[in-house]
């Protein structure tokens, strides 16, 4: 039926180009009647029903201001199918954007008859084939985005006939072959970004040469050679991102012509030589990450220049020498990871005094003085690694002034001296702390116990003696300990972290005895048999491949990118109808633990995995996974977030990601949805969380209010409100950045007291793997902070960003993104614009709220200021979600 409508559309146009050069009126009614095919053709939602006689009017679509010609449509994010050639028949469309939908198949070749396109949108869809070489004839184009289809082959030269085009965005897709040197003869080519495909071959010599580039963005391909002299001859490049390829030779000289500069990105090739000293020039210049390469020479001082530095990451490579003290005049430094190479001497202290230090990394260098008493005077210090040196003396006592720390990374050193009790000092201490392989002697502090949010202690191989304290009973956290190869005597505390770890976590010792080495403790000898009981369980396999948390981040991003593609087919082959296999046999769980003591009892895995077979049990499907209802036997009800890979990559480092989930699981706050368990099935990952009445705050603001019996209650409103202001501001605290912040994702319990969820899909804040790999997992449509599109890197002030759209939602009752505010108008845009339309804050407001009582009223207004700094433009202009909280809070006590 809907193909032959469709051919009689297609008979009709073709017999209306022939009526088409009667006259003007014929053309009205040209595009009229494409506009309407299209309309048939897409399903494009509201456009069936709308007034006809004004077609121009219709959502999307802007006609010459005669109103006889479509010049821009824009049918972004509608979800939208089918076959979108008749779009080819509007001759004068100046713009098109049909970014964000499922459109599948070739691009059509007919879109080359577009000869007045300036503007060309077709990313984030499902595009297949190559792309067609007719889009060569669009002379107009200033602006081309095909990123994020399935495009495959070469990039045709025949784009080359593109003189005018200014964007060029072709990122994630599988195309490959090589850049052609054409690309850098577009003389007003600014942005292109061809990352994430299989490109190969050298980076074209000319690239730079003739035009004012300022983005290039190249990472996640095969390209070979050296980075071209070229880029910076203009010296209006600003984002150089050439991480993940094969690149060798120098970093050119040139490099300090380019004095806009503000992001370097050259990780993980093969660049060779040292780092020119004309790096001082780019005074612009905020990251520089060059890690994975065979770097050499000094790290040289002329960085110290560089005033706006936030991040410097040269690990992993063959720098020799010291760190040059001249480093603590950086005061915007955060990070400073030189890990994996040759450095020597002193630990750089004036670094030390670079006041936003957040992350200092000297790991598995050949420092070899000793650990500074002014170590955390003045800095903000949340990662201290140091492991894998030679540093020497004693721990200082003034360690415990660092209570910001989140990880303290000190094995393998010559450390000498006894444990400082200050250490109990820090409190904030939450990752990992290693003493590990050092010459440490004296007993275990008591304090120790008071590290109660500690996961990861080991002080194993030292020349640690006396008993273990009872008092280390007070880090509830643990989940990791070894105090293997040391002195201790005496039975080791009954304590679930001691006694559920493997035995060879206190082997080695002189007199240790009790759970879980063999043997009581009337039997001395026990250590001595070293069996490995059943109790060895994948947290030694995980000691031994280490604790590199930043190697799990990767990894996580990894995971997470396969198993949205891994979505995306299923979603294909589900429409494909085919499913049967799946219902048909029940697959057994592989692994599988709930992290919570008291509900080991109530939760059934068989159970979990019927559930999960059912589709009328499916509750939601979010962005990275489907959501399902599980009724277990006990009564409890449980909801089951289903993420699905075929890829091997989860299961290869699927510890990594159980010691995560464990680790996120002990993250307790009341506003923050935690998993209670996981199950592993073939290749599928179950994420067990409680099931939450009062569903997701979207359904709660945009559904319930509809009803005839709602009540309208704002004090419920800004209580939810400030509860997921302090849930963020907890996951900012401990360095977590959610990735997807939005009304859906956040859970509202029987008290409507609201759960931030998704937690787990978002990483440990670690910008130095910032390639824009991440930028899959931007969020979800209308929560996405504007900055966005040029950093490619959620940060802290971005999630303020989207919470400031929920803020907006909860205010105004209305949805990110709605039609109605107009022609490219999102909710922010509508709020921010009121006043410059003239309109009152009450016309913004939900009156059925704000009409209330003037003290609602009231704090309507001061909540509403509150969301206009969370969205203002500038991300350095937003407040911090601890700030945020502070303010709702004195809205509620005034
Ligand atoms: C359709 O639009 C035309 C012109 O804008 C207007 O005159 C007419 O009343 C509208 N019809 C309906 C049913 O809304
Ligand atoms: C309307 O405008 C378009 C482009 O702006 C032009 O090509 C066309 O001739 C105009 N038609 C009339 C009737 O003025
Ligand atoms: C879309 O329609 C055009 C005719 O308008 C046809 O040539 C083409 O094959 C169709 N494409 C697909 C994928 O069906
Ligand atoms: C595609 O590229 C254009 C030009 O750079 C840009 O304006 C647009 O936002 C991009 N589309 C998406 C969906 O990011
Ligand atoms: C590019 O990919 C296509 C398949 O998509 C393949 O046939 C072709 O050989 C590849 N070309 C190169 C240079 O790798
Ligand atoms: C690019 O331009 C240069 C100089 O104008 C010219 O020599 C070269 O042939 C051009 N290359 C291509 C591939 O068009
Ligand atoms: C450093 O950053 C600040 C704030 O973003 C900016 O105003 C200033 O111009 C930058 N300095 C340089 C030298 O680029
Ligand atoms: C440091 O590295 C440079 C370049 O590789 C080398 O020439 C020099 O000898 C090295 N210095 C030391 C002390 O190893
Ligand atoms: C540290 O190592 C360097 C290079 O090996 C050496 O020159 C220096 O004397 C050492 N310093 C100390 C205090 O051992």
């Amino acid at each position: 039926m809907a193909i032959l409508s469709f051919l009689l559309t297609v008979f009709f146009l073709v017999g209306l180009s022939s009526r088409f050069q009667l006259g003007n009126s014929q053309l009205v009614f040209h595009d009229q009647e494409v506009v309407e095919a299209i309309g048939k053709e897409l399903s494009v939602p509201g456009w069936g029903v709308m007034n006809t006689t004004d077609f121009c009017s219709w959502h999307g679509v802007i006609c010459s201001s005669n109103s006889t010609m479509v010049e821009r449509l824009d049918l972004s994010g509608f979800r939208l199918q089918g076959n979108v050639t008749l779009i080819s028949e509007l001759k004068g469309l100046k713009w098109l954007d049909l970014s964000n939908n499922n459109f599948q198949g070739s691009i059509p070749f007919a879109f080359g008859k577009l000869a007045e396109l300036q503007y060309l949108d077709l990313s984030f869809n499902k595009f297949g084939n190559s792309i067609p070489s007719e889009l060569g004839k669009l002379r107009s184009l200033k602006a081309l985005n095909l990123s994020k289809n399935w495009l495959t082959g070469a990039i045709p030269d025949e784009l080359e006939g593109l003189k005018n085009l200014q964007d060029f965005q072709i990122f994630t897709n599988n195309l490959n072959g090589s850049i052609p040197m054409w690309i850098g003869n577009l003389t007003s080519l600014k942005v292109f970004a061809a990352y994430e495909n299989e490109f190969s071959g050298v980076v074209p010599v000319n690239l730079g040469l003739y035009s004012d580039l300022s983005l290039l963005n190249l990472h996640s391909n095969q390209l070979e050679g050296t980075i071209p002299e070229s880029i910076c001859a203009n010296g209006n490049l600003e984002f150089l991102v050439l991480t993940q390829n094969k690149l060798t030779g120098k970093i050119p000289d040139s490099i300090g012509n380019c004095k806009r500069l503000s992001s370097i990105r050259i990780g993980n090739n093969k660049l060779i030589g040292g780092i020119p000293k004309s790096i001082g020039n780019i005074s612009s210049l905020t990251y520089f990450e060059a890690d994975s390469n065979s770097l050499s020479g000094e790290i040289v001082t002329e960085f110290a220049k560089c005033s706006n530095l936030t991040l410097l990451n040269l690990a992993s490579n063959e720098f020799n020498g010291t760190i040059p003290p001249e480093f603590g005049q950086l005061n915007s430094l955060q990070e400073l990871i030189v890990s994996g190479n040759n450095l020597y001497g002193e630990i750089p202290t004036s670094v030390l005094k670079c006041k936003n230090l957040n992350k200092l990394d000297l790991s598995n260098n050949k420092f070899n003085g000793t650990i500074p008493a002014d170590i955390c005077n003045t800095s903000r210090l949340q990662y201290l690694l140091l492991g894998e040196n030679s540093i020497r003396g004693e721990i200082p006592h003034e360690i415990g002034n660092c209570v910001k720390l989140l990880e303290l990374e000190m094995g393998s050193n010559e450390l000498t001296g006894s444990i400082p009790p200050e250490i109990g000092h820090m409190k904030n201490l939450q990752i990992s702390l290693n003493l590990s392989h050092n010459r440490l002697h004296g007993k275990l502090p008591q304090d120790l116990g008071k590290l109660d949010k500690l996961v990861s202690l080991d002080v194993s191989d030292n020349q640690l003696s006396g008993n273990i304290p009872p008092a280390l009973k007070g880090m509830q956290s643990l989940i990791e300990v070894d105090f293997s190869s040391n002195q201790f005597t005496g039975p080791i505390p009954t304590f679930a972290p001691f006694q559920k770890s493997p035995n060879s976590s206190f082997l080695g010792n002189k007199d240790l005895c009790g759970d879980p080495l063999s043997g009581g403790c009337g039997d001395l000898n026990g250590y001595d048999h070293s069996v490995y009981g059943h109790k060895v369980s994948y947290r030694i396999v995980l000691a031994v491949i280490g604790s590199g948390l930043a190697v799990f981040v990767c990894v996580t991003v990894v995971v997470l990118l396969f198993m949205m593609r891994e979505k995306q087919e299923k979603a294909a082959k589900e429409a494909a109808g085919n499913t049967i296999d799946e219902i048909s046999s029940k697959p057994v769980i592989l692994a599988g633990n709930v992290f919570v003591d008291n509900l080991k009892q109530a939760i059934d895995f068989d159970a979990v995995v019927k559930a999960v077979m059912k589709d009328s049990n499916k509750i939601c499907v979010g962005t990275f996974s489907t959501v399902y209802k599980a009724d277990m036997p006990s009564g409890m009800i449980l909801s089951v977030k289903k993420l699905k890979s075929m890829d091997q990559t989860i299961i290869h480092h699927q510890s990594k990601m159980i010691r995560e989930l464990e680790k996120l699981s002990k993250l307790v706050h009341n506003n923050l949805a935690r998993p209670i368990g996981f199950g592993i099935y073939e290749d599928v990952v179950l994420l067990l969380h409680e099931y939450y009445a009062n569903g997701t705050l979207t359904q709660y603001l945009h559904n319930s209010s509809q009803k005839p019996e709602y009540k309208p209650d704002w004090p419920t409103r800004l209580a939810i409100a400030t509860g997921v202001a302090e849930g963020l501001a907890f996951l900012h605290h401990v360095a977590i950045i959610h990735l997807d912040i939005s009304s859906g994702n956040v859970l509202l319990d029987s008290n409507f007291r609201p759960l931030v969820s998704e937690v787990e899909i978002s990483r440990l804040l670690d910008p130095s793997r910032g390639t824009a790999s991440i930028s899959a997992v931007a969020g979800s449509f209308g929560y996405i902070p504007p900055e966005y599109a040029y950093t490619m890197q959620v940060t802290a002030p971005g999630n303020v960003y989207s919470y400031g759209v929920v803020l907006l939602e909860i205010l105004t009752t209305r949805l990110p993104v709605d039609e109605a505010f107009g022609e490219g108008i999102d909710l922010v845009k509508w709020v921010h614009g009121a006043s410059a339309r003239g309109e009152t804050p009450e016309q913004i407001l939900d009156a059925k709220l704000s009409t209330i009582s003037f003290s609602w009223r009231k704090e309507m207004l001061a909540a509403l200021k509150v969301a206009l700094l969370c969205t203002d433009m500038t991300p350095a202009k937003r407040p911090k979600m601890k700030k945020v909280v502070e303010m709702l809070q004195e809205i509620t006590e005034s």
